[in-house]
């Protein structure tokens, strides 16, 4: 996925279907995120104070970390203003808009003016960016002393539709597709961070299994494949964008994905980076 700039009217679309997207993955993937806040308390230093969310999108990432972290502020910080908006309100509407603030900043421009950092997380965002080796080496000068960056990626695109034979081969082409168009492309950040001075604390991989026919599930992958019909318009065949269609009307998923007991296996990578005391 790559970043559009706000003035451009294509970029709204495909922000709210990227922003619906990004919520309904936290809902559909149930505990994952509490799952991976748990994780970085236990490598982070005990009562942080400030807690950034790099490329934040709509905040899922932050609202988590305000919960796991009570006496702590969080910062999200993206380049995109739609996402800060959602970010706000939904902090808002949980009541921690006191604690959480949105930051809007090109990360491939410059660092924004938040120093005395605790925890830095970046969730499936570094991927995005032209140079993540000056991201790691402005994460590293914004942290305290011993304070810890979570960076995590998406290993493997989710799939909704190898129970059905019909589908599974539309779904490997979309997937090959995604692949060729570099989507959520990652090497392993390893080397990266360490050159950049930090000290890898812990790898590790979440593997989540989703009911595949749970209504969150449902809306998730409805949201998954418009996104992927839309953004990869130009690449797909004329059958295949047939085919997505079809399954895209008129309940025809739900239907599909309602009455198999399929599961669907989401598979994230994380690494744990602690800047030296
Ligand atoms: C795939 S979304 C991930 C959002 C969120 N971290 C999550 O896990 O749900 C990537 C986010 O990074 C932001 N982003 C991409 N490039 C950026 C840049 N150069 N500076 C700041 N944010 C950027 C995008 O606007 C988008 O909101």
């Amino acid at each position: 996925m790559t970043h559009h700039h706000d003035g451009d009217p294509q970029a709204h679309h495909h922000d709210s279907g990227l922003a619906e997207l990004l919520d309904l993955d936290a809902e559909a993937l149930g505990t994952y995120l509490d799952d991976v806040t748990a994780w970085v308390a236990r490598y982070a230093t005990d009562a942080p104070r400030l807690v950034v969310d790099i490329g934040a999108g709509t905040g899922t990432g932050s609202l988590a970390l305000a919960r796991r972290f009570p006496g702590a502020d969080v910062v999200a910080i993206d380049a995109a203003s739609s996402m800060l908006q959602r970010v706000v309100a939904s902090a808002r509407s949980r009541g921690l808009d006191d604690r959480v603030r949105a930051v809007q900043a090109d990360l491939d421009i410059r660092w924004p003016d938040v120093t005395g950092v605790d925890i830095a997380w970046a969730s499936s965002s570094v991927h995005e960016l032209a140079d993540p080796g000056r991201l790691f080496r402005d994460v590293f000068a914004a942290l305290t002393p011993g304070g810890l960056l979570a960076v995590i990626e998406m290993d493997a695109q989710p799939s909704f539709l190898g129970a059905d034979p019909a589908s599974a081969g539309l779904e490997s082409r979309l997937h090959e597709a995604m692949a060729q168009a570099g989507w959520n492309a990652h090497q392993d950040w390893r080397p990266l961070l360490e050159a950049a001075g930090f000290e890898i604390k812990a790898e590790h991989r979440f593997t989540i299994d989703v009911n595949g026919a749970a209504p969150a599930t449902l809306r998730y992958a409805g949201s998954y494949l418009r996104n992927a019909r839309s953004a990869l318009d130009q690449q797909l065949s004329t059958d295949d964008a047939a085919a997505l269609d079809h399954l895209l009307a008129d309940g025809n998923l739900e239907v599909l994905l309602g009455s198999s007991d399929a599961t669907t296996r989401v598979v994230r990578s994380a690494w744990a980076a602690r800047r030296p005391a």
